[in-house]
């Protein structure tokens, strides 16, 4: 396979200040960097690679998904049901493209990839943004600068 640089880098700019949340944030990151490490213009082996990892990312997705909706229901987080309706939609509009990309229709795995990618930045800056400034309201933060919400499970 040959070497590709990541198409995403992790940095302090996406950090919502929440231990948790953050890990699960750069396992996202990682898995668009290993989605675009594949791609290699070859359609039979970018699909054999997807269909074994899809399954997995999706899992994964709904693992986050699950994460932030509990602390955001916990910590009373007015924003919670526009940010769950967009999760939500995102989880469709994966299963749409997976059944596209699939079936062969119009999708590659490079544009699976700036599908996700593009996905996920513009809602980790936009809405998990968001609820990171209503918990840094009601949190106290720790000396290592995390913040601890004890309402929320967050220690
Ligand atoms: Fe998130
Ligand atoms: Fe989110």
């Amino acid at each position: 396979m040959q070497f590709k640089s990541d198409l995403v880098t992790w940095s302090s700019t996406y950090s919502v200040g929440i231990k948790v949340i953050d890990e699960q944030h750069k396992g996202l990151f990682n898995l668009v960097n290993d989605m675009y490490n594949h791609v290699v213009n070859d359609k039979t082996a970018e699909l054999a690679y997807f269909k074994e990892i899809i399954q997995e990312a999706v899992s994964y997705v709904k693992v986050h998904f699950a994460t932030e909706e509990k602390i955001m229901t916990s910590a009373k987080f007015q924003g919670y049901a526009e940010h769950k309706k967009a999760h939500d939609s995102f989880i469709l509009a994966i299963v749409d493209n997976i059944r596209d990309y699939e079936a062969g229709k119009r999708l590659t795995l490079a544009s699976f990839t700036h599908f996700l990618k593009d996905w996920i930045l513009t809602h980790i800056a936009i809405m998990d943004k968001q609820y990171f400034e209503y918990f840094r309201k009601i949190a106290t933060r720790k000396a290592n600068g995390e913040l601890s919400i004890p309402s929320a499970g967050i220690a």
